[in-house]
């Protein structure tokens, strides 16, 4: 039984990254719906329905466990799927999603309790972060900010163009015009860390970004830790394999480029 780390593109190979650095022994599954990204601008009804698509292709190739690695489809999709879908269709099986630990750590890097996400507009508009703030750390003030054009920018590998500083300064001065005192920002999209170098470009220094992967790396380590019932069903072969909705020759070579190695992936169809 493997991982699946599902996004809605490139973005969650940031995650996998991560994980598989943290976690090499275990065998991962990794799906990008690039065909119908983004799903940032898309309604909670067909986010949700792309999300359990995917998370159901997943299951039918060997996972036991899913990564939401897409904070969208994690805001949209994740409460639903856990609570509707997965009793229905195997309830040993689970899906996680990146929002929670994210949110978790976030006490112990602010200090001034101020913190700015830059996320899709429908993660933003879901007040995801907000919502579960306040029930962890409700001294902590977040400004929500969305920046719809910076997935496409990494969807079409523009990530060095003169356009994407365009998109990327304008969205940073708006969210620290908003909040003066923001200490941390968190990049609330797995797509952004692929735009990391050219975001601290018009940053000031004293600002920390907070990238998810090694988050949610740690947080499923500690997962597997405390759930051994789940653990001990998945396979350690050290392998790992890509899907993609698109054509592989497009995904492969932008894969590539992002993860530094030669990607060789497999196309499906989520709405065969
Ligand atoms: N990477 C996804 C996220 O973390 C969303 C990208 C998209 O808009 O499809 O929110």
């Amino acid at each position: 039984m493997k991982i699946g780390v599902f996004d809605s593109g490139y973005g969650g190979l940031t995650i996998l990254k991560e994980i598989r650095k943290r976690l090499p022994q275990y065998d991962y599954l990794y799906l990008g719906d690039n065909a119908r990204n983004p799903y940032g601008s898309r309604s909670f009804e067909i986010v949700y329905e792309f999300t359990l698509q995917a998370v159901k292709a997943l299951f039918e190739r060997g996972c036991h466990l899913v990564i939401l690695a897409c904070n969208t489809a994690s805001a949209k999709a994740l409460r639903s799927i856990q609570q509707n879908d997965l009793p229905t269709i195997d309830h040993s099986k689970r899906v996680l999603g990146v929002i929670r630990p994210t949110v978790e750590v976030l006490p112990d890097i602010t200090r001034s309790n101020h913190v700015g996400l830059l996320a899709t507009p429908g993660t933003v508009k879901s007040h995801s972060y907000s919502l579960e703030l306040q029930k962890l750390a409700p001294q902590i003030k977040i400004t929500e900010h969305a920046c719809p054009m910076w997935v496409p920018i990494v969807e079409n590998n523009e990530i060095d163009s003169p356009g994407a500083d365009y998109f990327i300064e304008k969205e940073i001065k708006k969210l620290l015009d908003t909040d003066h005192h923001i200490d941390t920002i968190v990049l609330g999209c797995t797509h952004y860390p692929l735009l990391e170098h050219r975001i601290r470009k018009f940053l000031p220094e004293n600002i920390k970004i907070l990238c998810q992967g090694q988050i949610v790396a740690e947080s499923l380590e500690d997962y597997l830790l405390r759930h051994p019932e789940i653990e001990s069903k998945l396979s350690k072969k050290r392998s790992v394999k890509y899907l993609t909705t698109e054509h592989t020759e497009k995904f492969d070579s932008l894969a590539s480029l992002f993860l530094g190695k030669d990607i060789n992936s497999q196309t499906i169809d989520l709405n065969a």
